[in-house]
């Protein structure tokens, strides 16, 4: 009818069919009632139509059972979408355990990505095809939000937060990359796009354009440069809490809470330290705001995260493999 024309984009990840299909169920839903309200309308409008003048309806005083239909119906219906839809949300929500990490930064006007191997990409994004991929992010600037129509994931890009979005590319191919958040004048224009590559193609493309190392490794240059290492001694006898061990456990703050020690966590430590103190620690801890770029800050959040067994640091990397981070439960379980 309309070539080239679709109603939705392509679905190219594991999660986009079921997307699809809650949305087209309640669609059908909300069209079938729709269809049938007009119908009755319009039938009761022909079938009880008079010309006379004066005619006064029949009074009617409810009905019992009628009642109980269009609150019974009604009633299981939404409960069969809030049902099939929290199941759907709770797996966009929730990544699988192996994950490969990217970390992303949202500005006006642009998408920057990094590759926990060392690469960078703007408004591009490699991924292979198969693979759960993980993208964790924040905004240098005002809200912008990651969009990828092709797989039916959204997340805000939030100033100051770790954001995520996870998926699965099934199919290789080309697929829009959208800011889905009013974000200045050139809002329009912040677009790109993400690249779907056989696993074998993405190696041969990982490998070709690392500069000053992987992620991890820049955070470990980091972490020694901005002495860090000074405090946070892996023997737990500086003045910081060891670092070691530490990505996904609980950590107890000096206020009685407990927190988990994730991105969003060991960010906020770093930028704000005096914030949630480590029970038993001094706030002794300077902070980073306004030192650090976020992708310096992604880069420690990545250090810290490789640090999972005494004397670990960048070295632990490849034996996770090219790429893959170990998620927090396989670490605590080393
Ligand atoms: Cu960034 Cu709209």
């Amino acid at each position: 009818m309309f070539p080239g024309f679709q109603l939705l984009p392509e679905q190219a990840s594991t999660l986009a069919p079921r997307v699809d299909n809650l949305y087209f169920f309640i669609v059908a839903v909300t069209a079938f009632f729709a269809v049938a309200v007009t119908v009755a309308v319009i039938v009761f409008a022909v079938k009880y139509r008079t010309d006379d003048p004066l005619a006064v309806g029949a009074s009617i005083h409810g009905s019992i059972p009628l009642e109980l239909a269009w609150s019974i119906i009604p009633f299981v219906i939404s409960l069969v979408i809030f049902a099939w839809a929290s199941d759907v949300f709770f797996d966009l929500q929730r990544p699988p355990n192996q994950t490969l990490e990217i970390y992303a930064t949202a500005k006006r006007w642009m998408w920057k990505f990094q590759h926990i191997d060392g690469q960078n990409e703007i408004n591009e994004l490699h991924v292979p095809v198969g693979r759960a991929v993980k993208v964790t992010f924040t905004s240098e600037d005002v809200l912008h939000s990651m969009f990828f129509p092709a797989f039916r994931v959204k997340a805000d890009a939030i100033p100051g937060r770790y954001s995520s979005v996870w998926f699965q590319a099934t199919k290789i191919g080309e697929y829009h990359l959208f800011c889905a958040e009013y974000c200045g004048t050139s809002h329009s224009g912040m677009i790109g796009k993400v690249v779907v590559m056989e696993p074998s193609a993405y190696q041969a493309w990982l490998s070709g354009g690392a500069v000053g190392g992987s992620l991890a490794a820049r955070g470990e240059q980091l972490f020694n440069d901005l002495a860090c290492n000074t405090c946070h001694l892996s023997d737990g006898k500086g003045r910081g809490p060891s670092l070691v061990n530490t990505f996904g456990a609980p950590v107890q703050l000096s206020n009685g809470s407990v927190v988990t020690m994730n991105e969003s966590y060991v960010r906020e430590s770093i930028l704000t330290p005096q914030l949630k103190l480590v029970a038993g620690y001094q706030p002794l801890m300077p902070t980073f705001q306004g030192l650090l770029t976020e992708e310096n800050v992604m880069a420690l959040v990545e250090y810290v995260k490789t640090l999972h067994a005494p004397g670990a640091g960048v070295s632990t990397v490849s034996a996770a493999g090219p790429g893959e981070t170990p998620p927090p439960a396989a670490q605590e379980n080393r």
